[in-house]
């Protein structure tokens, strides 16, 4: 039996930095939270157990990166320079370009290619305090390069200390193979694609990019219905480039989340204010393919609507590996609060992540998967850009990541 007190630390169980506690200290046995909050308060049953000294620091809840699409190869930085010649990333997805230009990648990557390219973007996410990272298919758009993400995914999360869910997303864009028949492809996706990926193991919830680019509203409720079929949880890209009336479906289907959520009006934020379903705002992908269009913040306050960040991480709208970047562009672009981004990335992030009973939050019981951070207050998460403020990263109460500190 492991037993551990960490002590000489300030706490913010609940990512929320409004509800904190100096002087804290955290018990962990197996694992597991057995007890936390003021020293002062601790019972003495605690007081013999080994200790570990975190000289003052502050220790949030492991983040959670709840939108990630970062199995994929390649990467596309000549549409990027083409963007910034001043066409739209919706012009070349239309010319053949865009996603469809990583799926002739990701088709033609070998498993262990994929995992060496996706490992690199996901280290420095672990080296911010990420114990839990959703990623996502829908680079492949065939049963077999599909199953070869997901894969990928699956190892990523046995190989590396993160918790991973994997989101079949066969609905990202139309294959080439399929040109002009996007029906015969949400068939593709619904009857086989989805039954054989399940079956596999491989699918812990379903997404789909309902779009002018990507799918209607129709096709985008038959995925919905097929993942009904596997009690499989859904969720939405929607209202990214335009109002389409997306996340008011999600939500009817209870969705998990609605994400991107630019051109969102009042009665998709209502619809998602009735269904639970967390709005989980991409300020790197608004910022990088340069949008306008801020998302509804004030409505979704007034809704309380939970609301998420997350990177986003993908190689067109949003080559991003840092959570803390998008903590800071939602302060600066969203104008959303410290306390705001933090339960982003914390409680909320994990309501979209689909496992809130393990993660986001510190309570007694729930796994010791902690982040401590070498900060004076909380609010320098979202203030400094691009500078390492995590001191290490514990799961399961074993020490996964520290970082070299000169003695
Ligand atoms: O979240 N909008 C659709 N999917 C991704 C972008 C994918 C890509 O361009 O490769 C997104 O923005
Ligand atoms: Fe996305």
């Amino acid at each position: 039996m492991k037993q551990t007190v960490w002590h000489n630390l300030k706490l913010c169980a609940q990512g929320d930095p409004r509800h904190t506690v100096e002087d804290a200290a955290i018990a962990v046995e197996d694992g597991k939270l057995a007890w936390l909050g003021a020293v002062a308060d601790m019972p003495a049953q605690y007081a013999p157990w080994p200790r570990e000294d975190l000289h003052g620091a502050w220790v949030t809840p492991g983040l959670v990166d709840c939108h990630t699409h970062l199995v994929y190869a390649g990467q596309r930085a000549d549409e990027f320079a083409q963007r910034l010649a001043g066409v739209s990333y919706e012009e070349i997805a239309r010319q053949g370009g865009g996603i469809v230009s990583t799926v002739r990648a990701t088709r033609a990557a070998s498993e262990d290619a994929l995992f060496a390219q996706s490992a690199a973007r996901l280290e420095p996410l672990l080296a911010e305090g990420v114990t839990a990272v959703e990623i996502k298919s829908g680079y492949g758009l065939e049963l077999a390069a599909e199953r070869k993400m997901l894969r990928v995914a699956r190892r990523l999360g046995d190989r590396y200390p993160v918790t991973v869910r994997t989101t079949f997303l066969g609905a990202h864009a139309l294959p080439p193979e399929f040109a002009g028949r996007s029906g015969d492809y949400i068939d593709e996706v619904c009857e086989h694609m989805l039954p054989a990926l399940a079956d596999e193991g491989l699918v812990d919830a379903v997404d789909v990019f309902c779009e002018r680019i990507g799918f209607t509203l129709e096709e985008s409720e038959r995925v919905f219905e097929a993942a009904a079929r596997r009690n499989l949880p859904v969720k939405m890209h929607a209202e990214q480039l335009s109002n389409g009336g997306g996340a008011a479906l999600a939500a009817r289907h209870g969705a998990l989340s609605a994400d991107h959520l630019e051109f969102l009006d009042e009665a998709g934020v209502a619809a998602m204010k009735g269904a639970g379903s967390v709005a989980v705002l991409l300020p790197g992908a608004y910022y990088f393919i340069r949008e306008t269009q801020l998302p509804p913040l004030d409505l979704l306050r007034r809704y309380e609507v939970p609301i998420a960040i997350s990177t986003d991480s993908n190689p067109g709208t949003s080559p991003a590996t840092s959570l803390l970047l998008m903590m800071n562009m939602a302060t600066t672009l969203f104008r959303m609060t410290v306390p705001e981004v933090l339960l982003g990335v914390t409680q909320h992030a994990a309501r979209a992540f689909g496992d809130a009973d393990r993660h986001g939050t510190l309570a007694t019981g729930r796994p010791a998967d902690f982040a401590v951070w070498r900060v004076q207050s909380l609010a320098e998460l979202a203030y400094w850009i691009g500078r390492p403020l995590c001191e290490r990263v514990v799961r399961g109460g074993e020490t996964v990541f520290r970082r070299n500190l000169a003695a």
